[in-house]
């Protein structure tokens, strides 16, 4: 029997991304410093893992409700939410694995085979094969250079088929690009939304790491738009939490149902006593300013070094931790820049074409690893840049 055989179509259909094939490339070399993990470097607060602890030894070691901790979604509403309690914690809070765990169950309850949903171009990898394994069809909204690579509620309007447009994904503060949507555009998005009926689903895995005093709006909180937003956010990025696997999606009510009923079946809850653990976490929302501080330091750091090598553009994104630096002057691809980056400077970077076409002339740099590597990288990709 060949077993690859036995595979369903739509399994066939998955590989590998291009994030993953530059590490693999990396870790068979050595003396390679890395820009290219979307992590941040701290471990998670002392605190915090000791509240996991301490839940551990004192019995947390069963089962939970399939959505969660009844006390972990109060405080998701009450601490995790752009408006406290504007999501009932008991029927619009679904406890997940991740962020990634909550986007899984919610395109597998929500999409139908032909079911299109609009994602900005560039944008993170994850959503495109996700929606294509759950049978839908994401469709990329191509973004503008003048716009900084964000996507307006014009551009979202050409892309979308009646009859076949479901729902658009926001991810602000975005990945790969570090940028914030502008208030003014997220309202015009959300007037949009409504004269359309598109489902928003906002991903706000990095709406805590804002920069020269951005603030982060959810979109669910503008008028009319609670009733049709799903919000997915997670204790990965905020926290430095990203191997507790804790998330959650705030959503209206039938959604969540069938969300929790999938949960139940699929995987059934998340990790007792992590959701302690995340429980402490949203109630010490002081224990986030060590991570904060430290990203504030390396960005400042990472775009002074970036905006200074000649022939190399850069915007200021005022969030997440990545820069995405524009290398059209260089005359080569961004595939073939990070592939010589790393051959030649012993950098990893990650190709702005692995985002979506246009992401093609920029690179991702994410500016996550501890400050002597960072300006290690930068002094070897000033070198390698003056030598092209
Ligand atoms: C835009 C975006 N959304 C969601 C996630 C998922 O995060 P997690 O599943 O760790 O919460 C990531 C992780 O890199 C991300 O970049």
């Amino acid at each position: 029997m060949n077993a690859a055989n036995l595979l369903n179509q739509r399994a066939q259909g998955l590989s590998q991304g291009k994030i993953r094939a530059m590490f693999d490339k990396a870790n068979t070399m050595t003396g390679v410093v890395s820009m290219g993990i979307g992590e941040p470097d701290l471990h998670t607060p002392e605190a915090i893992c000791r509240a996991c602890a301490d839940a551990l030894l004192s019995g947390y070691t069963h089962y939970t409700p399939n959505a969660g901790f009844p006390q972990l979604r109060q405080a998701i509403s009450q601490y995790a939410l752009d408006v406290p309690g504007l999501y009932d914690p008991m029927t619009e809070i679904i406890v997940t694995n991740g962020g990634m765990g909550a986007l899984s169950l919610l395109m597998l309850v929500l999409l139908q085979p032909g079911d299109q949903v609009l994602i900005q171009n560039p944008q993170w990898l994850n959503y495109e094969s996700q929606i294509r394994f759950c049978g839908g069809e994401p469709v990329g909204v191509p973004t503008r250079k003048e716009n900084n690579l964000v996507m307006t509620a014009e551009d979202i309007r050409k892309c979308y088929v009646p009859g076949k447009t479901k729902a658009l994904i926001i991810n602000s503060p975005n990945n790969p690009t570090g940028e914030v949507v502008p208030v003014e555009e997220l309202k015009k998005i959300a007037e949009l939304a409504q004269e359309l009926d598109l489902l928003v689903i906002s991903d706000e895995v990095y709406n805590t790491l804002l920069y020269e005093g951005e603030k982060a709006v959810s979109i669910s909180s503008l008028p009319g738009m609670k009733e049709r937003t799903v919000v997915i956010n997670s204790f990965s990025k905020s926290y430095a939490m990203t191997g507790w696997r804790v998330g959650f999606a705030a959503a209206p009510a039938p959604i969540v149902a069938k969300m929790t009923v999938l949960q139940e079946n699929f995987n059934s809850c998340v990790n007792a006593a992590a959701q302690m653990g995340a429980i402490y976490a949203l109630e010490h929302p002081e224990l986030r300013q060590e991570l904060n501080d430290s990203l504030t330091a390396r960005r400042k750091v990472a775009l002074e070094g970036i905006q200074s090598i000649p022939g190399m553009k850069c915007s200021s994104p005022k969030g997440a931790f990545y820069l995405f630096p524009d290398i059209s002057s260089f005359g080569m691809d961004s595939n073939t820049f990070c592939d010589r980056l790393l051959d030649e400077a012993k950098v990893v970077c990650i190709p702005g074409s692995a985002f979506g076409s246009c992401g093609e002339g920029h690179f991702r740099l994410s500016y996550t690893a501890k400050m002597d590597q960072l300006t290690e990288a930068l002094e070897r990709m000033r070198k390698f840049c003056e030598n092209l």
